[in-house]
């Protein structure tokens, strides 16, 4: 039976005092609601319907490239009117229905797996996650029977002041329903309570009363379930998400100085016995090698590299480093940076579009772009490509083992044969063949005596 899963992401999220609708806040590299429609995938959930509202373009643009439907609630009148706008959409439901919040980033797969498995197990109308937080203020309570069979859930502005002390089990929002039986009955959910909403958490009190079972399913670890509300509880999900992506790298053999100071994305893969250090932050689809020392202070987006390579101070994005390559400190590499085994990009230096060959050297303050260098090149401190000329962006070639001397300007469309050398400080604008000495620079002058002579004079003057 195909599992549906429900992601309730049409709210605004007013305490976050955002221009933003607050499921498009990032926890690590990705919006809020991401982490929900991955969670629900990962749990083998077939179809994914996100619902939107509040700013509905920004929370599709946020999951663009994910395979999710989009349902709109234009008016928001509660969690259980979010559901039956669903239903309507889809022309009910068959299987189960897995609802979750678009701001609980931290719910594992394997919980809702196992929350799937126990209603189908019993049959059950629904089956609700609960868990007791320290601060259960603002939570919606669970009322159990004298039995400790489920009786209800009472939302926290309907409790009394009696029911808010002792009832301290809360709804964390999250369900699994029998898709019939929730097709068949949503419409009974009324709005006569205090907010005047929707309540998609009556539901548990209409099943109670229709004599259909219901369960709830306590959750030890409550930080599984917290929503994130406020910019401070962002941070705490940061910092969770951070811990659990950590401790799960080190188990398979990667080391961290300080974890508390790295931050790897959910998509990103790092090989045994590779070190990251302080301040390094990893995003995207990047993977990283064997053996390989990142950081300290390296921020590497959407890039691959391989094993036994020395990132230090760098900040990459989509670059493709291949084995024994060392970088920085402070190297910037951009989009189709491409060095192969053994190469050197070196301090202050910034790399575009360009393929440094086999154990080819940049190692100083320059600029390489749109240009492809073959092996054994030694590119002098200060050496850069013009590859702009206002309008198009050219290319600029450089053989195997060409010398360029340092403050060397190549100006593109410009070729250096294999071999050849160029004299330091030299602006290079033709082609040089293989093999040849290219210099472009005026001849060196020399006055004898004249430093003192001048010193003289300036003092005279005085
Ligand atoms: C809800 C539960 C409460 C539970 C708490 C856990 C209800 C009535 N209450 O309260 O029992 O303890 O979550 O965090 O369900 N949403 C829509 N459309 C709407 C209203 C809300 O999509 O019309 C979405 C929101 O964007 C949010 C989620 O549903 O992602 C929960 O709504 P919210 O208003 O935050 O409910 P809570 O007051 O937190
Ligand atoms: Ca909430």
């Amino acid at each position: 039976m195909p599992i549906t899963a429900i992601v309730l992401a049409a709210g605004e999220g007013t305490r976050m005092k955002s221009r933003h609708p607050k499921v498009v806040h990032k926890v690590l590299d990705k919006p809020l609601v991401w982490w929900s429609v991955r969670a629900a995938r990962d749990a083998g959930v077939d179809r994914v319907v996100v619902v939107v509202g509040n700013g509905a373009d920004e929370v599709r643009a946020s999951l663009a490239g994910e395979d999710v439907t989009f349902v709109e609630q234009t008016e928001r009148l509660g969690t259980g009117h979010a559901v039956r706008v669903v239903r309507d959409a889809l022309g009910g439901f068959q299987g189960p229905v897995v609802v979750l919040s678009g701001d609980s980033p931290l719910l594992r797969a394997d919980t809702i797996k196992d929350l799937i498995q126990r209603t189908m197990a019993a049959h059950n109308a629904c089956t609700v996650l609960t868990m007791t937080p320290p601060d259960v203020t603002g939570y919606g309570r669970l009322d159990f029977a004298e039995d400790g069979s489920v009786r209800s859930i009472i939302e926290h502005k309907d409790c009394t002041p009696e029911q808010r002390e002792r009832l301290t089990e809360c709804n964390s929002s999250i369900y699994c329903f029998c898709g019939g039986r929730l097709t068949a009955n949503i419409d009974k959910i009324g709005n006569d309570n205090v907010q005047h909403e929707y309540y998609l958490t009556d539901m548990v009190g209409i099943y109670v009363g229709m004599g259909e079972p219901v369960a709830a399913v306590h959750v030890d670890d409550y930080t599984e379930l917290l929503g994130v509300n406020s910019r401070s509880q962002l941070a705490e999900a940061n910092k969770v998400m951070q811990r659990r992506i950590n401790e799960g790298l080190m188990a398979e053999g990667v080391s961290m100085l300080d974890p508390d100071s790295v931050w790897v994305g959910p998509d990103v893969t790092v090989g045994r016995d590779t070190v990251l250090l302080p301040l390094t932050m990893l995003w995207g689809k990047t993977s990283i090698g064997e053996g390989c020392t990142v950081g300290p202070n390296t921020r590497l987006t959407d890039t691959t590299v391989g094993d036994d390579c020395t990132v230090d101070e760098t900040v990459a994005i989509q670059a493709t480093l291949e084995n024994d390559v060392n970088c920085g400190p402070r190297a910037y590499l951009r989009p189709g940076a491409h060095l192969l085994d053994g190469s050197k990009a070196g301090t202050h230096v910034e790399i575009k579009n360009s393929t440094i060959g086999k154990g080819s050297k940049v190692p100083h303050l320059s600029y390489i772009g749109d240009t492809t260098m073959g092996e054994g090149v030694n590119v002098g401190a200060g050496s850069i490509t013009c590859n702009y000329d206002g309008v198009h962006k050219n290319k600029t070639f450089i053989g195997d083992n060409v010398f360029v001397g340092s403050d060397t300007m190549m100006v593109a469309p410009v070729s250096i044969g294999d071999g050849a050398l160029v004299g330091a400080s030299s602006c290079i604008t033709r082609d040089v063949p293989a093999d040849a000495l290219a210099i472009e620079r005026s001849e060196q002058k020399i006055i004898e005596g004249y430093a003192s002579a001048r010193m003289a004079r300036l003092k005279k003057e005085n």
